[in-house]
């Protein structure tokens, strides 16, 4: 069963949307990303090094001309097709994540992921987030 994660208006409108996604073993980070009209869904990681695209939060992603800018060393993934064409990254593509549209409601449908919560891993206000220490 398809898992609703939230609708194209709303990333179109944040710019990106980030959830926590499990394989069944480790949690990966996933972002969905304005294409045109539609969207389109990375895991939250540079092809270079191991950094997020997206921080969540507030911060996001960056966004230039259609693409996700690496915040690290800069090089900018193209974000209907993942492709990169410059800096460090060149010649890489990110690693996809399906999902599909219906209705203006984006769903996970990679039958590799299951969705854990909204945001990052260690983000704080996730729903599940058991991270934040009380005294
Ligand atoms: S870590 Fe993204 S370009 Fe280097």
């Amino acid at each position: 069963m398809p898992t609703r994660l939230t609708s194209v208006d709303t990333v179109h409108d944040e710019g990106s949307w980030l959830f926590t996604a499990s394989d069944g073993s480790e949690q990966t980070e996933v972002t969905v990303l304005p294409c045109d009209d539609g969207v389109t869904a990375w895991v939250n990681r540079c092809t270079h090094e191991a950094q997020r695209l997206d921080r969540g939060g507030d911060i996001g992603a960056i966004i230039r001309d259609g693409g996700v800018v690496c915040p690290k060393h800069g090089s900018v993934f193209d974000a209907c097709e993942g492709g990169c064409e410059n800096g460090p990254a060149d010649g890489s593509t990110l690693w996809t994540v399906d999902i599909s549209v219906n209705r203006g409601d984006v769903f996970l449908t990679d039958d590799d992921y299951e969705f854990v919560h909204e945001g990052g891993i260690d983000d704080d206000d996730g729903p599940s987030s058991s991270s934040h220490l009380q005294f």
